[in-house]
């Protein structure tokens, strides 16, 4: 579905901003507005930890940039999101950024911004059939192939159960493509036999951990592992296969680096989890955001064809995260303090840092 040149190191060679392009149509501000840029970005939820990280970064680079911030957060309701978009527009703001809860519905407020001359960012998820001006993700399929790799690589044979996102969310589909490219060959070969193969609403736990149930008590707890898309679903797995004693001895994935998910991955119940460095993404969507409210075109590194058109696409890189390396890496980047992670773990039984 989508077509996209390999992301090479050096996304800030990459992401170099241009001058306006000829035949650029002209944006809001540079018609009307002075002063401070406006951005409004409209969030689908704040409830899991990751997007209130996305929140404060993304808020801290624009206004190092001068840009004043409109924040809104529709609680996972989708008329409530449409509905903030609209309010942002009224209240004149030079550019929209999205985060969307669901990538078809939020088309809609694509077509108002680009009505009133207001450029939009598809903020980690993609919107689709729409004119999306820039699309800043990670490389969600890599997510996928990530995880199940990293499981399949553990167990080559064995029921596996599959947890995958909102079915909402163009990414949990990119996700579940990986996912399916690394394991594909094993299940026609009949080495791998998919024992659970579900979507969780809203990336909910409480989907997952009735998922897991119901599929634990079909094959009588014999399930080897389970590829769960991100960690709040990853979550519910794990609290299923506690209640049979399993947690530990079956192979979880997960996305993220969530708190409570790495503090798993620390004491053994997930098997992994995706880092995501969220400050990078955050601090270039502002600065994109920018760019473009002042009618400068982003470069991008490929295109994301999101049915509508091949969207200018900036898609960074995620990194598995295990009990070995949460040190080198998200405690490392100051993502999570180790006090936290391990603040359930005996001390002598915590990794030794090496300054
Ligand atoms: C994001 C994940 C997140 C999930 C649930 C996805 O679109 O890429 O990082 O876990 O939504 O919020």
């Amino acid at each position: 579905m989508r077509t996209f040149t390999p992301f090479v190191a050096g996304v800030a060679l990459l992401f170099s901003l241009l001058a306006c392009h000829p035949g650029h149509e002209e944006s809001r501000r540079q018609m009307h507005s002075t002063g401070p840029v406006r951005i409004g970005f409209s969030m689908d939820s704040l409830q899991l930890e990751r997007w209130q990280h996305d929140r404060d970064a993304f808020v801290a680079r624009a206004k190092e940039l001068g840009a004043e911030v409109f924040v809104q957060s529709a609680d996972g309701v989708d008329a409530v999101q449409v509905r903030q978009c609209e309010n942002l527009l009224t209240q004149g703001i030079d550019v929209l950024v999205i985060v969307p809860h669901n990538g078809e519905v939020m088309a809609s407020a694509v077509r108002s911004a680009k009505a009133q001359g207001v450029p939009v960012v598809s903020y980690d998820r993609l919107i689709r059939n729409s004119d999306v001006s820039l699309y800043i993700s990670f490389d969600n399929k890599r997510i996928g192939k990530l995880q199940a790799q990293y499981i399949y690589d553990r167990a080559k044979t064995g029921n596996y159960m599959l947890e995958g996102g909102a079915p909402t969310d163009n990414n949990a589909h990119l996700i579940r493509d990986g996912q399916m490219e690394v394991l594909e060959a094993a299940v026609k070969r009949g080495d791998i036999k998919i024992v659970g193969d579900q979507w969780a609403k809203d990336w909910l736990p409480s989907e997952a951990l009735r998922h897991t149930e119901d599929a634990l008590a079909r094959v009588n707890n014999d399930v080897t592992a389970v590829v769960a898309s991100n960690d709040s679903t990853a979550g519910g797995v794990v609290q299923a296969l506690q209640e049979q004693n399993l947690a530990g001895r079956v192979l979880v994935s997960g996305q993220d680096a969530d708190l409570p998910a790495v503090q798993r991955v620390a004491a053994g119940t997930q098997s992994m989890t995706i880092y995501k460095p969220i400050a990078p993404l955050a601090r270039k969507a502002a600065e994109a955001a920018v760019a473009l409210a002042h009618g400068e075109m982003v470069v991008s590194d490929g295109t994301v064809d999101n049915g509508f058109k091949k969207v200018p696409a900036v898609l960074l890189d995620p990194v598995v995260v295990d009990r070995n390396n949460v040190v080198s890496t998200v405690i490392k980047d100051g993502f999570l303090k180790m006090d936290d992670v391990y603040k359930n773990i005996p001390r002598d039984r915590w990794p030794k840092v090496t300054q």
